[in-house]
């Protein structure tokens, strides 16, 4: 096998795919959803969360508006939601009418918690960061809500309810195949 060294890296998609979340804001006068892939746990404790987010996003100044978000995780059953929302922006439809999404507000920061989310953490921003052309907000997880059966004992996704939403980039998605789930703990 033959390698090619190419400077910098010519591509986005060369790395994916990665997991798909919805970041949900709402500043009190406006609400709105932005899918990402850009995003990581950052620390067991404090339990920190990150997510990038470029600044042409209408979810950019809404964050730091709000002052918190929500990370929802939905199963690969919403790929066609989750592209459209990442679609259209917020700044021209309202997405949670125009998708007949049904949620409910935070208990601790008032972010919007997506009832179909398998998983959704809540979290308060505590501080943003500028790497190039992108800003990591970084919140804390102040409350996490999960849909029933969706973790196994061992919190590990309980792939036989739940497939994983992943994308591939350029509007493709994939997910897991179950059938070869292996645990390697002895
Ligand atoms: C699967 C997927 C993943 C995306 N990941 C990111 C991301 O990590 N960061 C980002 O700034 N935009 C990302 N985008 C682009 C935004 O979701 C998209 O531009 C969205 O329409 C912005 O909405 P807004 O203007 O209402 O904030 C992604 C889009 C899709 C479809």
């Amino acid at each position: 096998m033959g390698k090619t060294a190419i400077n910098g890296l010519p591509k986005t998609y060369y790395y994916y795919p990665l997991l798909v979340a919805v970041v949900g804001i709402n500043t009190g006068k406006k609400k709105n959803l932005i899918p990402v892939v850009w995003h990581t746990a950052l620390s067991f404790i404090p339990p920190l969360y990150a997510v990038s987010i470029s600044p042409k996003r209408f979810s950019f100044k809404l964050i730091l508006e709000a002052q918190a978000f929500s990370i929802n995780f939905l199963s690969y059953e919403y790929m066609d939601l989750v592209d459209k929302l990442g679609s259209v922006s917020g700044r021209d439809v309202d997405k949670f009418s125009e998708f007949n999404l049904k949620y409910f507000i935070g208990e601790c920061c008032e972010a919007p918690v997506l009832e179909d989310a398998y998983l959704t953490l809540e979290c308060k921003l505590v501080d943003h960061l500028k790497t190039g052309d992108h800003t990591l907000f970084i919140g804390e997880v102040m409350k996490t809500y999960i849909e029933e059966d969706a973790f196994l004992k061992d919190s590990t996704l309980n792939t036989d309810r739940l497939d994983a939403l992943l994308y591939l980039g350029n509007h493709i998605y994939i997910t897991t195949d179950k059938t070869r789930r292996k645990s390697k703990k002895s």
